[in-house]
């Protein structure tokens, strides 16, 4: 089978750990870099939370840190993943140690020595990303896509209109928006329909299944969601689209990114006759998520 040659850019992140969780142990993913971000919490909690979630899991795939501050604007410390970013649960000190490049450059090695096209999955702010495609638009050809949980047509969780990790960088997002790279929005048009919570894990618990206790230990401190009726896997989308397209309705549109006034951070759906420069998934079949999470859930005992 053909891998798909991937680079995660995280925050993590409690939702961030089931998605990197899950990356890790899809063996159609071939994770070739970890890079980290300042979000749900700054640069060296969510670096520290990568190396930690890579030691639970026994994987051993490099990790670069990256950008401290968004681009333009000040950081914002989010109090919806716990002071540590993965409140709950007591992680072993990790083994593993940040490669010394920049995960701006770690990218741009990466790209520029890989034969084929890599695939980014962003799952926190854009920081990192726009820094790549400012110092280095040549890339842009060794992309194949970027798969980025963010945004929302429908609402936002920052304020009226505003996505967290287009919120917490919306000079970085409207970058990439404009990059007139693949670009796959998994938003919260989505990705508030995937839910995992009490039922989903117990199951595997009782299994003896030492992530799902793990997941569990987490998500309780995950303020977005509750266990009865099941926390917000926003991160873990955009695994599950690099793997199950299908369980998504897509649509080309042409969304904007605001990056100022009381809207910053929105991602605008413009009608008027533009070309379309990104795919926003529009609908998502839960109950298959919650299936394709446990099943890969089950292979991490
Ligand atoms: O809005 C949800 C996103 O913001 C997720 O990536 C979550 O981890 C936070 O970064
Ligand atoms: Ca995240």
């Amino acid at each position: 089978m053909k891998k798909i040659p991937i680079i995660i850019d995280t925050d993590p992140g409690i939702d961030d750990a089931a998605a990197i969780g899950l990356a890790t142990h899809c063996e159609e993913l071939d994770i070739k870099l970890i890079t980290t971000v300042t979000g749900n919490v700054d640069i060296n909690k969510t670096t520290e939370n990568a190396l930690k979630l890579l030691t639970f899991f026994d994987k051993d795939i490099p990790v670069a840190r990256g950008m401290e501050t968004p681009l333009l604007q000040p950081v914002y410390g989010s109090e919806v993943h716990g002071e540590s970013g993965m409140d709950g649960f007591d992680f072993k000190a990790s083994t593993h140690s940040v490669i010394k490049e920049h995960a701006v450059e770690a990218i741009r090695q990466l790209l520029e020595n890989h034969d084929e096209k890599i695939t980014i999955v962003p799952i926190g702010p854009l920081t990192n990303i726009a820094m790549l495609l400012l110092l280095y638009p040549k890339l842009k050809s060794k992309i194949d896509k970027i798969v980025l949980m963010g945004g929302s047509l429908s609402g936002g969780n920052m304020n009226g209109p505003a996505e967290f990790n287009i919120w917490a960088d919306p000079h970085a997002a409207k970058i990439v928006f404009e990059s007139e790279i693949d670009v796959i929005m998994i938003g919260l048009d989505v990705t508030n329909q995937a839910l995992i919570g009490e039922e989903e894990l117990s199951a595997a618990i009782k299994r003896g299944n030492k992530t799902a206790e793990m997941f569990n230990a987490i998500f309780q401190h995950y303020r977005d969601g509750d266990m009865e009726n099941g926390v917000v896997m926003h991160d873990s989308c955009a695994i599950a689209y690099l793997l199950n397209p299908e369980m998504f309705t897509v649509e080309r549109k042409h969304v904007k990114v605001v990056t100022s006034g009381p809207a910053s951070g929105m991602t605008m759906e413009m009608f008027e006759e533009l070309e379309t420069n990104v795919s926003v998934a529009t609908d998502i079949d839960s109950a298959l998520f919650q299936e394709w999470f446990i099943t890969i859930l089950d292979k991490m005992l």
